[in-house]
């Protein structure tokens, strides 16, 4: 199991032990030492872990993996990297990668935060999904949501130019505020405007049922990474 590089004072989650299966321990087990990257304080070489150049997708916070899975069985050419905190849905998803056969699936078991920070080059990835993130309903608890603004920068500065931010949550509040921080960051566009209707691409996800069958509106942003400005060419004082 992996340890946080470095202390951090205020987390998006608390490690619970959850139910863990024999079957997920067991993939945990067998198939970690393959399928994971262990945290660790530098960039991570994803050409030569994954032995191609291909578009990379990185998923925080993918739950019970069963959308990452899918979603990596129909784009064999892409690259994904999933980052979740959560043991038995590291193994619930390994299981699946394991029965699909999925050579294009790599697990990350740390804070994403930190993963982000530290393991992931700039300018690097083609997309990076945030499905359903905790929504830490109460407000005294409102500073653990993972989207804020030092997040949706480091996101942002991660994202090659024309890559794209998808984020979707069920919590009416939590999605005004993620809509407030992201038309606030300028590396950002966003392609919809404001909300946007739900790509076919992104299946449903474990946490979006439960929040459809609680009667919960479900809003998806979608947000480019613009191109970074061209420099001025510097004007000599001959040309005045
Ligand atoms: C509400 S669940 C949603 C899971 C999944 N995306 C879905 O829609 O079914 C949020 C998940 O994010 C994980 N998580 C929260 N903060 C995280 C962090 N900083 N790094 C990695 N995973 C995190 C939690 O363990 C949890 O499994």
């Amino acid at each position: 199991m992996n340890e946080p590089v470095t202390a951090r004072p205020i987390r998006s989650f608390v490690l619970r032990q959850g139910r863990f299966s024999d079957a997920q321990e067991r993939a945990c087990a067998e198939l970690l030492p393959r399928l994971g990257i262990p945290a660790s304080p530098s960039i991570v070489d994803f050409d030569v872990l994954f032995g191609r150049r291909a578009p990379r997708i990185l998923e925080i916070g993918f739950g019970m993996g069963d959308s990452l899975a899918a979603t990596a069985a129909v784009y064999p050419d892409n690259d994904f990297i999933g980052i979740e905190v959560h043991l038995p849905g590291v193994g619930s998803l390994l299981r699946q990668l394991d029965e699909a056969q999925l050579a294009n699936v790599r697990v990350i078991r740390h804070d994403a935060v930190e993963v982000l920070e530290r393991m992931i080059a700039p300018d690097s990835l083609a997309q990076i999904n945030l499905f359903f993130p905790d929504p830490w309903p109460k407000k005294r608890h409102h500073k653990r949501r993972i989207v804020q603004p030092d997040l949706v920068r480091l996101m942002a500065s991660r994202l090659q130019a024309g890559g794209v931010l998808h984020m979707a949550t069920d919590w009416a509040d939590y999605a005004d505020h993620m809509l407030e921080v992201v038309n606030a960051e300028p590396m950002l566009e966003n392609t919809a405007g404001g909300f946007a209707e739900r790509p076919a691409t992104r299946p449903l996800t474990r946490f979006e049922r439960r929040g459809i069958a609680l009667g919960h509106a479900v809003h998806d942003l979608i947000l480019r990474r613009r191109a970074p400005a061209a420099k001025q060419p510097e004007t000599s004082p001959a040309s005045h």
